[in-house]
């Protein structure tokens, strides 16, 4: 199955705790929480505090990206608010494979994204030693933005790298993901879905989950 993990980058953050209770009973898998430091990305969004605040609100796992440089300085904080998978950027990790391990030794799952420019090949040497690949299908930085197709063919190769490698990483795809092209996504390889300003600008989050199951033939 298909995992559905709604970006609450495009949540209503002043009702925040009530939208991620509503993202959970209408069936989402997992919360995706982005967090920007204004310097990696052009935008600044939050930090543990929210990550923290979130953990009460939902059982589900809570899965943080983060979009900041030197992301080392900051995995006990996210771990100690209540992360259970915690992403980082190839980009911005000098030791990415120290990065990965100090999370892991924490006991929970790791990540690594990658931007769109950057190759799967740039990860191919610590495959083995991650839970799952984020791959960016925008520029990070925004919700809202239009998915970049080439993505798809990335996804086919990341995916190739990971069965020939029998690495057990899972790939997560983060941006533009609609109702629309969700199947096709699938199809190509994903395993997790990302979707922020398609799912928050629902007036139904429970209707519309049913529809994106449907569309996924998996209702
Ligand atoms: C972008 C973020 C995404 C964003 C996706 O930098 O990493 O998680 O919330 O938003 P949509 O689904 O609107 O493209
Ligand atoms: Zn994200």
């Amino acid at each position: 199955m298909t995992l559905i993990a709604p970006s609450i980058l495009s949540a209503d953050f002043g009702r925040l705790a009530e939208e991620v209770k509503l993202a959970e009973e209408a069936g989402a898998d997992i919360i995706h929480v982005d967090v920007m430091d204004g310097i990696f990305v052009p935008n600044i969004t939050i930090g543990p505090l929210v990550v923290d605040a979130i953990r009460k609100s939902t059982e589900l796992p809570i899965d943080v990206h983060l979009m900041i440089i030197e992301p080392h300085r900051y995995i006990n904080h996210f771990i100690e608010a209540g992360a259970d998978i915690l992403t980082v950027h190839a980009e911005a990790s000098t030791h990415l494979h120290r990065t990965i391990w100090s999370i892991k030794d924490k006991g929970i799952k790791a990540g690594v994204s990658l931007n769109p420019a950057t190759p799967v090949w740039a990860i191919e040497e610590i495959i083995r030693d991650i839970d799952l690949v984020l791959l960016m299908s925008v520029n990070p930085g925004f919700g809202g933005q239009s998915f970049i197709n080439s993505s798809i063919e990335k996804l086919k190769k990341m995916k190739k790298i990971i069965t020939e490698s029998n690495s057990m990483a899972v790939i997560e795809i983060d941006g533009g993901v609609k109702l629309s092209n969700a199947k096709s996504i699938a199809q190509a390889g994903a395993h997790i879905l990302v979707m922020g300003s398609e799912f928050f600008s629902q007036k139904d989050y429970k209707e519309f989950m049913k529809k994106l199951r449907e569309q996924l033939d998996e209702n």
